[in-house]
C-alpha cells in the first residue's frame, strides 16, 4: 500500500515518494451510500490507495453529489488518501472547507478556473495537494503553463458527471502529452485518468502513461463485490 497509517495524509500532511508505481482510487460515487463507512473499509482492506470523492454542482456538471460534509465523513472511515474531485463552478470558494474536511488531493477543473494559478497556489497554501483535470474536449496544452504548481495532472476519459460511461479512447494521447510535460517541469506530480476504467480499458491507460486509475462503477458494481472489482484492476496493471 502507498501510505501506512503512519504516513497518511490528513489536512496539512503532504506525504513522502509513494512506494507503489500505479495507483487506484475507487471513487464512492458508485459505493452504496446506506453504508459509506463499510464500503470505504473494504476497498481499503481490498487495497485501495486512495478514495475518490466526485463533487458536482449541478451546474458546471447535470449532478448534484457531495459536499464537505461526506469528505468528513469519509475522512472518519479511513487514513487513506482522500482525492477529491471538484466538478463546480467558482471551485474557490469552497477549497478552504474541503481542505478543513480532510481532503489530501484537491482537484479543480481548468475550465472553471480563470485564474488557475493562484488557485493551485491557494490549494497548496490549505496544506493541500493540488489537482488540475480537463474534460475530454480540453487540450492538454491548456494545463502546461501551471504543472510546476500541480501534484496532480486528472484527464477525463467520459464527459463528467455520472459514473457508469463508456471510456473515451481518444483522450490518451492528452495522458502521454501530460506524463511528458511532468517529467520535464515537475517529475514528481502524477497523471490520473478517471471514467470508464475497467480491467480492459485500464491496459490502455496504463500503457499511454497514467499513474493513478479512478474507477467508480468497476470497483462498486462488479458482480462478484468490490474485492473482486479491485483485484480484476489490480490485476489488469500486472
Ligand atoms: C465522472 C466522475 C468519475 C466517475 C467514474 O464525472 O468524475 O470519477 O465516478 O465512474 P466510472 O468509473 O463508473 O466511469
Ligand atoms: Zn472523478
Amino acid at each position: 500500500m502507498g501510505y501506512t497509517l503512519a504516513n497518511c495524509p490528513g489536512p496539512g500532511y503532504h506525504t513522502p515518494t509513494m512506494s507503489r508505481a500505479y495507483l487506484i482510487a475507487p471513487s464512492i460515487l458508485s459505493a452504496d451510500l446506506t453504508r459509506l463507512g463499510e464500503q470505504i473499509a473494504e476497498v481499503e482492506a481490498a487495497g485501495a490507495d486512495w478514495i475518490h470523492v466526485d463533487v458536482m454542482d449541478g451546474h458546471f456538471v447535470p449532478n448534484l453529489t457531495f459536499g464537505p460534509v461526506v469528505v468528513e465523513a469519509c475522512r472518519r472511515a479511513t487514513h487513506l488518501p482522500l482525492d477529491v474531485h471538484l466538478m463546480v463552478e467558482a471551485p474557490e470558494r469552497l477549497l478552504q472547507d474541503f481542505a478543513q474536511a480532510g481532503a489530501t488531493y484537491l482537484t479543480v477543473h481548468v475550465e472553471t478556473c480563470p485564474h488557475l494559478h493562484r488557485t493551485l497556489q491557494s490549494i497548496r497554501q490549505l496544506g493541500c495537494r493540488a489537482g488540475v483535470s480537463l474534460n475530454p474536449g480540453t487540450p492538454a496544452s491548456s494545463l502546461e503553463a501551471v504543472l510546476h504548481l500541480a501534484d496532480l495532472a486528472l484527464v477525463m476519459s467520459v464527459n463528467p458527471g455520472f459514473s457508469g460511461q463508456t471510456f473515451l479512447p481518444e483522450v490518451l494521447p492528452k495522458v502521454t502529452f501530460l506524463r511528458q510535460a511532468f517529467e520535464r517541469l515537475n517529475p514528481a506530480g502524477l497523471v490520473a485518468i478517471d471514467g470508464g476504467i475497467t480491467a480492459e480499458t485500464l491496459p490502455q491507460a496504463c500503457q499511454a502513461g497514467a499513474q493513478v486509475f479512478v474507477a467508480a462503477s468497476a470497483v462498486f458494481k462488479h458482480p462478484l463485490g468490490v474485492t473482486a472489482g479491485l483485484r480484476a484492476l489490480r490485476a489488469a496493471l500486472a
